[in-house]
Protein backbone atom coordinates (compact mmCIF):
# COMPACT_ATOMS: atom_id res chain seq x y z
CA UNK A 1 0.00 0.00 0.00
CA UNK A 2 1.60 3.25 -0.97
CA UNK A 3 1.80 6.39 1.77
CA UNK A 4 -1.32 8.69 1.20
CA UNK A 5 0.40 12.20 0.28
CA UNK A 6 -2.42 14.48 -0.28
CA UNK A 7 -5.11 13.83 2.51
CA UNK A 8 -8.17 16.32 2.14
CA UNK A 9 -10.66 16.29 5.14
CA UNK A 10 -13.84 18.19 4.25
CA UNK A 11 -12.43 20.67 1.95
CA UNK A 12 -14.84 23.03 0.58
CA UNK A 13 -14.89 26.35 -0.96
CA UNK A 14 -17.90 29.38 0.02
CA UNK A 15 -16.57 32.24 -2.00
CA UNK A 16 -19.11 34.73 -0.60
CA UNK A 17 -19.67 33.60 2.93
CA UNK A 18 -22.76 35.14 4.53
CA UNK A 19 -23.69 35.96 0.81
CA UNK A 20 -26.82 34.58 -1.47
CA UNK A 21 -24.60 32.68 -3.59
CA UNK A 22 -24.47 28.79 -3.69
CA UNK A 23 -21.30 27.41 -2.60
CA UNK A 24 -18.60 26.71 -5.17
CA UNK A 25 -17.60 23.43 -3.90
CA UNK A 26 -19.60 21.71 -0.57
CA UNK A 27 -17.18 19.54 1.98
CA UNK A 28 -15.68 16.55 0.79
CA UNK A 29 -12.77 13.96 1.86
CA UNK A 30 -10.20 12.63 -0.39
CA UNK A 31 -7.03 10.75 0.03
CA UNK A 32 -4.24 10.09 -2.68
CA UNK A 33 -1.45 8.29 -2.44
CA UNK A 34 2.52 9.07 -3.26
CA UNK A 35 2.92 8.41 -6.74
CA UNK A 36 -0.89 8.01 -7.93
CA UNK A 37 -2.92 9.59 -11.04
CA UNK A 38 -6.16 11.17 -10.01
CA UNK A 39 -8.11 12.58 -12.65
CA UNK A 40 -11.22 15.19 -11.57
CA UNK A 41 -13.66 14.97 -13.70
CA UNK A 42 -16.90 16.78 -14.05
CA UNK A 43 -18.73 19.36 -15.57
CA UNK A 44 -19.00 22.44 -15.88
CA UNK A 45 -19.08 24.53 -12.85
CA UNK A 46 -18.57 21.73 -10.41
CA UNK A 47 -15.65 23.09 -8.55
CA UNK A 48 -12.70 21.00 -10.16
CA UNK A 49 -10.68 23.67 -10.60
CA UNK A 50 -11.34 25.42 -7.37
CA UNK A 51 -10.57 22.22 -5.19
CA UNK A 52 -7.30 22.26 -7.14
CA UNK A 53 -6.02 25.63 -6.81
CA UNK A 54 -7.35 25.25 -2.74
CA UNK A 55 -4.49 22.09 -3.41
CA UNK A 56 -2.12 24.15 -5.29
CA UNK A 57 -2.10 26.81 -2.01
CA UNK A 58 -3.63 29.24 -4.52
CA UNK A 59 -7.02 29.98 -2.87
CA UNK A 60 -7.89 29.46 0.73
CA UNK A 61 -10.27 26.73 1.83
CA UNK A 62 -13.26 27.82 3.75
CA UNK A 63 -13.64 24.29 5.24
CA UNK A 64 -11.53 21.07 6.43
CA UNK A 65 -8.18 20.92 6.10
CA UNK A 66 -5.35 19.77 3.20
CA UNK A 67 -2.68 18.01 4.56
CA UNK A 68 0.54 17.19 2.40
CA UNK A 69 2.69 14.40 3.75
CA UNK A 70 0.69 14.34 6.77
CA UNK A 71 1.34 18.56 7.48
CA UNK A 72 -1.20 21.08 6.87
CA UNK A 73 -0.83 23.15 3.76
CA UNK A 74 -2.72 26.21 5.14
CA UNK A 75 -1.37 27.51 8.21
CA UNK A 76 -4.38 30.16 9.75
CA UNK A 77 -4.41 31.95 6.49
CA UNK A 78 -1.39 31.68 4.74
CA UNK A 79 -0.15 28.60 2.63
CA UNK A 80 2.68 27.09 4.12
CA UNK A 81 5.62 27.83 1.67
CA UNK A 82 8.07 24.94 2.52
CA UNK A 83 5.07 22.73 0.70
CA UNK A 84 3.88 24.69 -1.79
CA UNK A 85 6.99 24.00 -3.34
CA UNK A 86 6.46 20.15 -3.13
CA UNK A 87 3.08 21.34 -6.01
CA UNK A 88 4.05 22.32 -9.73
CA UNK A 89 1.07 23.90 -11.27
CA UNK A 90 -0.04 23.67 -15.28
CA UNK A 91 -2.95 25.46 -16.50
CA UNK A 92 -4.83 24.87 -19.77
CA UNK A 93 -3.27 28.61 -21.16
CA UNK A 94 0.72 27.44 -20.71
CA UNK A 95 1.08 31.27 -19.26
CA UNK A 96 4.66 31.63 -20.97
CA UNK A 97 6.70 34.93 -20.81
CA UNK A 98 6.27 35.64 -24.13
CA UNK A 99 9.39 37.91 -24.48
CA UNK A 100 11.37 35.02 -22.75
CA UNK A 101 12.36 32.54 -25.03
CA UNK A 102 11.31 28.59 -23.71
CA UNK A 103 14.81 28.19 -22.11
CA UNK A 104 14.67 31.44 -20.36
CA UNK A 105 11.12 30.70 -19.36
CA UNK A 106 12.35 27.55 -17.87
CA UNK A 107 15.17 28.70 -16.52
CA UNK A 108 13.38 31.72 -14.74
CA UNK A 109 11.90 29.66 -11.40
CA UNK A 110 15.36 27.77 -11.39
CA UNK A 111 17.23 31.52 -10.94
CA UNK A 112 14.52 33.50 -8.66
CA UNK A 113 14.96 29.89 -6.52
CA UNK A 114 18.75 29.53 -6.79
CA UNK A 115 18.63 26.39 -5.36
CA UNK A 116 20.67 24.61 -7.57
CA UNK A 117 24.89 26.32 -8.55
CA UNK A 118 24.26 28.71 -11.71
CA UNK A 119 26.48 26.45 -13.89
CA UNK A 120 23.37 23.52 -13.15
CA UNK A 121 20.48 25.23 -14.34
CA UNK A 122 20.85 25.34 -18.00
CA UNK A 123 21.48 21.49 -18.38
CA UNK A 124 19.13 21.11 -16.04
CA UNK A 125 16.59 23.10 -17.84
CA UNK A 126 17.16 21.14 -20.91
CA UNK A 127 16.76 17.70 -19.20
CA UNK A 128 12.97 18.97 -18.02
CA UNK A 129 12.58 20.13 -21.63
CA UNK A 130 13.36 16.76 -22.84
CA UNK A 131 11.71 14.75 -20.25
CA UNK A 132 8.81 16.88 -21.37
CA UNK A 133 9.08 15.91 -25.15
CA UNK A 134 10.39 19.36 -26.15
CA UNK A 135 13.53 19.28 -26.80
CA UNK A 136 15.85 21.24 -29.13
CA UNK A 137 13.44 24.35 -28.95
CA UNK A 138 15.46 25.93 -26.46
CA UNK A 139 15.39 29.06 -28.41
CA UNK A 140 12.76 29.86 -29.65
CA UNK A 141 10.05 31.98 -28.77
CA UNK A 142 6.83 30.96 -27.70
CA UNK A 143 4.66 32.24 -30.27
CA UNK A 144 7.06 30.66 -32.70
CA UNK A 145 6.07 26.83 -30.93
CA UNK A 146 2.69 25.45 -31.49
CA UNK A 147 0.50 25.30 -28.70
CA UNK A 148 1.04 21.43 -27.85
CA UNK A 149 4.70 22.57 -27.87
CA UNK A 150 3.92 25.29 -25.24
CA UNK A 151 2.01 22.92 -22.86
CA UNK A 152 5.12 20.93 -23.11
CA UNK A 153 7.16 23.62 -22.04
CA UNK A 154 4.79 24.87 -19.09
CA UNK A 155 5.18 21.20 -18.07
CA UNK A 156 8.60 21.18 -18.10
CA UNK A 157 8.66 24.44 -16.27
CA UNK A 158 6.28 23.12 -13.59
CA UNK A 159 8.65 19.77 -13.58
CA UNK A 160 12.32 22.31 -13.17
CA UNK A 161 11.38 22.80 -9.65
CA UNK A 162 10.94 19.10 -8.98
CA UNK A 163 7.81 19.22 -7.11
CA UNK A 164 6.07 15.76 -5.77
CA UNK A 165 2.94 16.52 -7.13
CA UNK A 166 1.74 17.88 -10.47
CA UNK A 167 -1.67 19.82 -10.22
CA UNK A 168 -2.89 19.89 -14.22
CA UNK A 169 -6.06 21.88 -14.66
CA UNK A 170 -7.03 21.16 -18.37
CA UNK A 171 -3.69 21.20 -19.19
CA UNK A 172 -4.65 20.08 -23.16
CA UNK A 173 -8.09 21.68 -23.69
CA UNK A 174 -7.33 24.55 -26.31
CA UNK A 175 -5.53 21.44 -28.42
CA UNK A 176 -6.21 19.77 -31.23
CA UNK A 177 -7.75 16.18 -30.79
CA UNK A 178 -4.39 14.25 -32.32
CA UNK A 179 -2.22 16.63 -29.90
CA UNK A 180 -3.83 16.23 -27.38
CA UNK A 181 -3.63 12.30 -27.66
CA UNK A 182 0.35 12.66 -28.78
CA UNK A 183 0.40 14.61 -25.34
CA UNK A 184 -1.28 12.22 -23.39
CA UNK A 185 0.73 9.58 -24.49
CA UNK A 186 3.30 11.50 -23.41
CA UNK A 187 2.06 12.34 -19.91
CA UNK A 188 1.66 8.90 -19.08
CA UNK A 189 5.53 8.73 -20.15
CA UNK A 190 6.72 11.55 -18.12
CA UNK A 191 4.81 9.63 -14.66
CA UNK A 192 5.71 6.80 -15.76
CA UNK A 193 9.66 7.48 -15.95
CA UNK A 194 8.92 9.93 -13.21
CA UNK A 195 7.50 8.96 -10.43
CA UNK A 196 5.15 12.31 -9.45
CA UNK A 197 2.16 12.22 -8.37
CA UNK A 198 -0.46 13.83 -10.82
CA UNK A 199 -3.41 15.57 -10.35
CA UNK A 200 -5.67 16.14 -13.72
CA UNK A 201 -8.62 18.07 -14.09
CA UNK A 202 -10.49 17.27 -17.61
CA UNK A 203 -14.33 17.17 -18.50
CA UNK A 204 -13.13 14.47 -21.47
CA UNK A 205 -14.24 11.35 -20.26
CA UNK A 206 -12.01 9.22 -22.73
CA UNK A 207 -8.98 10.93 -21.43
CA UNK A 208 -9.62 10.43 -17.70
CA UNK A 209 -10.45 6.64 -18.31
CA UNK A 210 -7.13 6.54 -20.37
CA UNK A 211 -4.55 8.31 -17.90
CA UNK A 212 -6.26 7.94 -14.62
CA UNK A 213 -5.24 4.98 -11.80
CA UNK A 214 -8.95 6.75 -10.11
CA UNK A 215 -11.56 9.17 -11.45
CA UNK A 216 -12.86 11.40 -8.99
CA UNK A 217 -16.65 12.38 -10.49
CA UNK A 218 -18.08 16.12 -9.51
CA UNK A 219 -21.24 16.69 -9.87
CA UNK A 220 -22.66 20.53 -10.03
CA UNK A 221 -25.50 22.31 -8.63
CA UNK A 222 -23.60 22.77 -6.06
CA UNK A 223 -20.51 21.54 -6.86
CA UNK A 224 -19.47 18.15 -4.54
CA UNK A 225 -17.23 14.94 -4.94
CA UNK A 226 -19.97 12.31 -5.60
CA UNK A 227 -17.72 9.30 -5.99
CA UNK A 228 -14.06 7.57 -6.79
CA UNK A 229 -13.95 4.87 -9.49
CA UNK A 230 -10.87 2.73 -9.82
CA UNK A 231 -9.47 1.82 -13.36
CA UNK A 232 -7.77 -0.87 -13.61
CA UNK A 233 -6.26 -1.10 -17.45
CA UNK A 234 -2.53 -2.40 -16.88
CA UNK A 235 0.13 0.41 -17.87
CA UNK A 236 1.44 1.12 -20.48
CA UNK A 237 -1.75 2.10 -21.51
CA UNK A 238 -1.92 2.13 -25.45
CA UNK A 239 -3.87 3.80 -28.33
CA UNK A 240 -4.98 0.03 -29.07
CA UNK A 241 -6.54 -0.02 -25.63
CA UNK A 242 -8.53 3.15 -26.67
CA UNK A 243 -10.31 1.20 -29.40
CA UNK A 244 -11.18 -2.28 -27.18
CA UNK A 245 -14.82 -2.76 -25.92
CA UNK A 246 -13.30 -2.69 -22.34
CA UNK A 247 -12.55 1.13 -22.87
CA UNK A 248 -15.70 1.66 -24.63
CA UNK A 249 -17.69 0.61 -22.17
CA UNK A 250 -16.19 2.51 -19.47
CA UNK A 251 -16.17 5.67 -21.40
CA UNK A 252 -19.74 4.65 -21.68
CA UNK A 253 -20.64 4.13 -17.89
CA UNK A 254 -18.81 7.37 -17.13
CA UNK A 255 -20.95 8.95 -19.63
CA UNK A 256 -24.04 7.38 -17.80
CA UNK A 257 -22.95 8.00 -14.44
CA UNK A 258 -22.08 11.66 -15.01
CA UNK A 259 -25.48 11.99 -17.40
CA UNK A 260 -27.16 10.90 -14.11
CA UNK A 261 -25.75 13.48 -12.14
CA UNK A 262 -26.63 15.92 -13.86
CA UNK A 263 -30.32 14.86 -14.18
CA UNK A 264 -30.07 14.06 -18.29
CA UNK A 265 -30.80 10.65 -20.23
N1 LIG B 1 -13.28 33.65 -7.83
C1 LIG B 1 -14.56 33.27 -7.81
N2 LIG B 1 -15.50 34.04 -7.26
C2 LIG B 1 -16.80 33.65 -7.20
N3 LIG B 1 -17.24 32.47 -7.68
C3 LIG B 1 -16.35 31.65 -8.25
C4 LIG B 1 -14.96 31.99 -8.34
N4 LIG B 1 -14.30 30.96 -8.96
C5 LIG B 1 -15.24 30.03 -9.22
N5 LIG B 1 -16.47 30.43 -8.81
C6 LIG B 1 -17.72 29.65 -8.91
O1 LIG B 1 -17.51 28.42 -8.28
C7 LIG B 1 -18.14 27.36 -8.99
C8 LIG B 1 -17.09 26.30 -9.36
O2 LIG B 1 -16.19 26.86 -10.30
P1 LIG B 1 -14.91 26.08 -10.85
O3 LIG B 1 -14.15 25.55 -9.70
O4 LIG B 1 -14.20 27.00 -11.77
O5 LIG B 1 -15.58 24.88 -11.65
P2 LIG B 1 -14.96 23.92 -12.77
O6 LIG B 1 -13.47 24.07 -12.78
O7 LIG B 1 -15.41 22.55 -12.38
O8 LIG B 1 -15.58 24.34 -14.07
C9 LIG B 1 -18.80 28.00 -10.21
O9 LIG B 1 -20.16 28.23 -9.89
C10 LIG B 1 -18.06 29.31 -10.34
O10 LIG B 1 -18.87 30.28 -10.94
MG1 LIG C 1 -12.18 24.64 -14.30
Amino acid sequence: MRRPLIALTEVGKTFDPGGAAAPALLPGSLSIAEGEFVVFLGPSGCGKTTLLRMIGGLLEPTSGTIAIAGTPLWEGRRCRKELRSRLGLVFQDSSLFPWLTVEENVLLPLDLRARLPRAERLPYARAMLALAGAADIGARMPHEISGGMCQRVAIARALSYDPDVLLMDEPFAALDAISREALNMELQRLWLATGKTIILVTHSMAEAAFLADRIVLFTPGPGRIDSVIDVPFPRPRTRDLTYSPEFQRTVHDLHDRLAGLMGRP
